[in-house]
């Protein structure tokens, strides 16, 4: 079920700044291309939104497949890869993936909260369509972690990251956390990039604790590989 991302969902030119700014030294790539190798592989992106990370992909992939469930976002990446090989975009869910069983060797998903607790349908659908051997790989936010964690937890009392890290650890999957820049071009673009993250009140109080135009935000990688034989 598509769960309503507020960012992306109303404000997708102020998400695209976002997403530029994100991890401005590729971190969190340099962390995922370390722990799985998808040259000449099918990869699938769920959640993809507007498809900011699916030409990345392209560049070694054999296949790349977006999927999104909001129609709008699966229209906006589709006129991002036009010009791009090997890149189709479908419109579907992490519980519902519109890929063949045991095509994938990358399953990934980028701020992916709908991957967490509750989720395991997602994980079982995510378990078959990728090959034997192949990765589920979710990257998200660490709340756990500094100005930015603090400021996700002010926003968000209910949210219990220890809670979430136990349910992927019970579900099997390794974790490695990965320290990130974002970098903004300037301050006015960090400052709109805080209103769609945060309530009006945080986001001013993040903006006065900011004194540049870089943040430092933390990442959690959780990554599964599908078993390759019987599992006694
Ligand atoms: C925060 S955005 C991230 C978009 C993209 N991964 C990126 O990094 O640019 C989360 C995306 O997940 C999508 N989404 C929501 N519920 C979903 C579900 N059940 N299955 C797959 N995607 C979902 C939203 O529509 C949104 O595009």
């Amino acid at each position: 079920m598509a769960i309503p991302s507020p960012n992306i969902w109303h404000w997708p030119e102020l998400y695209e700044i976002e997403n530029r700014a994100q991890d401005a030294d590729g971190a969190v790539y340099r962390t995922l291309s370390g722990l799985v190798d998808w040259t000449d592989g099918v990869v699938v992106d769920l959640g993809c939104g507007s498809g900011f990370h699916l030409p990345m992909f392209a560049q070694s992939a054999s296949s790349v497949i977006g999927v999104e469930p909001h129609p709008p976002l699966v229209a906006a990446a589709r006129r991002r890869t036009r010009d791009v090989e090997h890149v189709r975009v479908s419109e579907g869910t992490a519980e519902s993936v519109p890929v063949e069983d045991g095509v994938a060797d990358l399953v990934h998903a980028r701020t992916a909260y709908f991957f967490g607790p509750g989720c395991g349908a997602g994980i079982a659908e995510a378990m078959r369509v990728l090959k034997p051997g192949g990765v589920l790989a979710v990257v998200d936010l660490d709340a756990t972690a500094g100005a930015y964690g603090r400021w996700m937890r002010r926003d968000l009392p209910q949210y219990d990251p220890a809670r979430v890290e136990k349910f992927f650890e019970a579900q099997g999957f390794d974790l490695v956390r990965i320290d990130t820049r974002w970098e903004f071009p300037d301050r006015d673009a960090l400052r709109a990039v805080l209103a769609i993250e945060f309530t009006k009140r945080t986001a001013a109080h993040a903006f006065e604790q900011t004194p540049g135009v870089a943040l430092d935000v933390r990442y959690r990688l959780h990554t599964r590989a599908r078993p390759t034989g019987l599992v006694l």
